[in-house]
């Protein structure tokens, strides 16, 4: 089985996750330079600010041409990134933008070019301007639309020309676990609040996917939604029921903002929990008319659901119970390769769009053997079934138009802000304490990736 011709094939990353240069170029603080921890812990207030291992991640603000060259490498054909806000805004309600910034990512999408790498932007991923927060108390103020519209705008008339593919909100349903990193609101939120935040998202998400269509000809601009998708732990209907509302949590954005309008069953949670969500006129009459082109969704584990809820852990941000049937990374996120093709059987029953894989990968702790290698089997092993259930995905009819695997090369973890939680097909030698020279080493992964996308899907084996 080979893939499409046109799939789209390469990595992701995220730019406060690589990018390093915090204060380069005018870039403002950024609410993910307030998070040393990750994004699941208290973040810091700007005065009590430390050490912050971000401030430096893998020096990919300097160090982008070396970087390109090796994914170039592997036969990327497409590297999914994001622009940090705060280096085009650096407070985010300026009225002009830092040029500095969007010089920056002149640079970084003319090196892609020399490649003939498609970049596929993110507009926020996990981390918006912390003045907003600061000055207007995040998207809980409806006037941030307007300050994200601006931002869009300006990137979206920049790189016209470079930019054909972009996503709005990075992983947008996961401000219900982290309301800091996705809304800008403290960690102890009410649900009123969060989803009147959620609320002003969906519309700026709406607002730009209008604006992108209007402004670059031939773009597509997508959601992305964490693909935490939910098994009953048994067949006893209370655990079916208690599924099915699981699932509803999340996949209530992607029915914003492909259905355009909150489902039933989403009024009827608002109804029984007193939310009272505060609307203007005209307000979903704007979600109905922004249907995204594609979904695009991460997908690293499954989780189970249980009428017994006190049996929950947290996995990758989200918590659900563990299944018995699954193993477990290092990190205790569980390994399930045919959640994969049942997520992406489930997206498309229910949207009948074009999905997008746009992250999806093993965080472990590698070892540089003595002869300065670094055999990765687990990874290899853990991307080619889930690639393979990808296959069996696109057998079934899905219409997937490519993936990117998470941190092509090793970047800092979002939920523990470590470097030796390892993605990548390239190993960056800094440690979790700063220590490293930064040098570059390709994995035994790389060899491999490289043969899966020149053979297109051709060298994978039915490992398990
Ligand atoms: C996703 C995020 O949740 O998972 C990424 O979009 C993140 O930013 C990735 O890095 C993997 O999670 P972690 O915590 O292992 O970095």
């Amino acid at each position: 089985m080979k893939f499409p011709e046109d799939f789209l094939w390469g990595g992701a990353i995220a730019a406060n996750q690589v990018e390093g240069a915090v204060n380069a170029g005018g870039k403002g603080l950024s609410t993910s330079d307030l998070l040393p921890r990750g994004i699941l812990q208290p973040h810091e207030k700007p005065d009590q600010k430390g050490p912050n291992i971000k401030d430096v991640a893998i020096d990919f603000y300097h160090r982008f041409p070396e970087d390109i060259a090796l994914l170039a490498g592997m036969g990327f054909t497409c590297l999914r990134m994001s622009i940090a806000w705060s280096r085009i805004f650096p407070q985010g309600d300026e009225s002009e933008p830092c040029e500095a910034g969007l010089a920056f990512y002149d640079r970084v999408f003319a090196e892609l070019e020399k490649y003939g790498i498609q970049p596929f932007v993110t507009l926020s991923h996990y981390e918006m301007p912390y003045g907003l927060v600061e000055k207007y108390g995040g998207w809980a103020n409806r006037r941030l639309i307007g300050f994200f519209e601006r931002y869009a705008e300006v990137v979206f008339q920049r790189y016209s020309r470079q930019v054909k593919l972009w996503l709005t909100f990075n992983e947008i349903n996961m401000s219900l676990h982290a309301p800091f990193t996705g809304v800008g609101l403290a960690e102890e939120a009410t649900e009123q609040q969060i989803y009147q935040a959620i609320h002003h998202q969906l519309l700026a998400s709406a607002r730009v996917v209008r604006l992108c269509h209007a402004t670059i000809t031939g773009a597509k601009i997508g959601n992305m939604l964490l693909g935490a998708i939910a098994y009953p732990l048994s067949c006893h209907p209370d655990d079916v029921i208690a599924t099915m509302l699981e699932n509803n949590k999340w996949l209530f954005f992607g029915d914003v903002q492909v259905r355009g309008r909150y489902p039933g069953y989403m009024c009827r949670y608002f109804r029984e929990n007193n939310i009272d969500l505060e609307m203007e006129v005209g307000d979903l009459a704007e979600l109905a008319d922004a249907s995204v082109d594609f979904i695009s969704f991460s997908y690293y584990a499954s989780l189970c659901a249980s009428a017994d809820s006190s049996r929950k852990e947290v996995g990758n941000i989200v918590a659900g119970v563990p299944n018995p049937h699954l193993a477990k990374s290092e990190w205790g996120w569980q390994i399930d390769p045919k959640g994969i093709r049942y997520l992406l059987n489930v997206l498309y029953d229910r949207y009948q769009k074009p999905l997008f894989v746009v992250e999806n990968g093993l965080g472990a702790s590698d070892v540089i053997d003595d002869n300065g290698q670094i055999k990765d089997d687990y990874r290899i092993a853990y991307l080619n079934d889930h690639l393979l259930q990808v296959a069996e995905a696109l057998a079934d009819g899905v219409e997937i138009i490519g993936y990117t695997s998470w941190g092509p090369i090793d970047l800092v973890s979002n939920s523990t802000a470590e470097m030796s939680k390892r993605y990548g097909f390239i190993y960056v030698d800094r440690n979790d304490d700063g220590s490293g020279t930064m040098r570059r080493i390709k994995k035994k992964s790389y060899y491999w990736y490289k043969e899966v996308i020149g053979s297109r899907g051709g060298a994978l084996r039915n490992l398990s």
